[in-house]
């Protein structure tokens, strides 16, 4: 919504993109459930915005995954959540919705959910730095 998942995203495509490891960044707005047919491994990196929803240019892609209903067990993805632990109760939801509608459709999530927190003194994309190696590490190995 002001861009920190772009930015995230795009600084983790800049330092662990190279000639081994393929980074594309790819806005979700306008995607459909069609972009998980491929065969490339997913890092849905979102952040939670009203009453802990995904964010709107990531609504349509949700609602669709939601209302279509694929089959996703050939899907292997992890998650990068973006919040503000202020918001107790809602606290990452966006990351946690996405996570548990690919689980529910079948595809496989590698590693744990990253939950940053803009709200704990660092930046989001330093703490998405610190933690995308162990999970590239998996996503080698799976
Ligand atoms: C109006 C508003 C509502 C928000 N609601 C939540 C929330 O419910 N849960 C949460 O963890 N973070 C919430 N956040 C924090 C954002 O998810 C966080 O600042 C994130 O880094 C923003 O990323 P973006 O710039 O890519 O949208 C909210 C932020 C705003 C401005």
């Amino acid at each position: 919504m002001t861009g920190t998942a772009e930015m995230v995203a795009q600084e983790l495509e800049l330092t662990f993109g190279d000639d081994d490891t393929e980074i594309v960044v790819t806005p979700m707005d306008n995607l459909g459930p069609e972009v998980f047919d491929g065969d490339e491994i997913y890092l849905i990196c979102t952040s939670t915005y009203g009453q802990g929803d995904v964010p709107d240019n990531g609504k349509p892609l949700y609602d669709a995954l939601r209302a279509q209903r694929p089959d996703l067990s050939a899907v292997r993805y992890g998650v990068i959540g973006l919040g503000d632990n202020t918001y107790t109760d809602t606290f990452n939801f966006g990351g946690q919705k996405f996570d548990e509608l690919l689980a529910e459709l079948g595809a496989r999530r590698i590693g744990e959910r990253a939950r940053l927190d803009s709200a704990g003194g660092q930046m989001p994309e330093d703490l998405a730095l610190e933690w995308m190696p162990g999970w590239l590490e998996l996503a080698r190995a799976a």
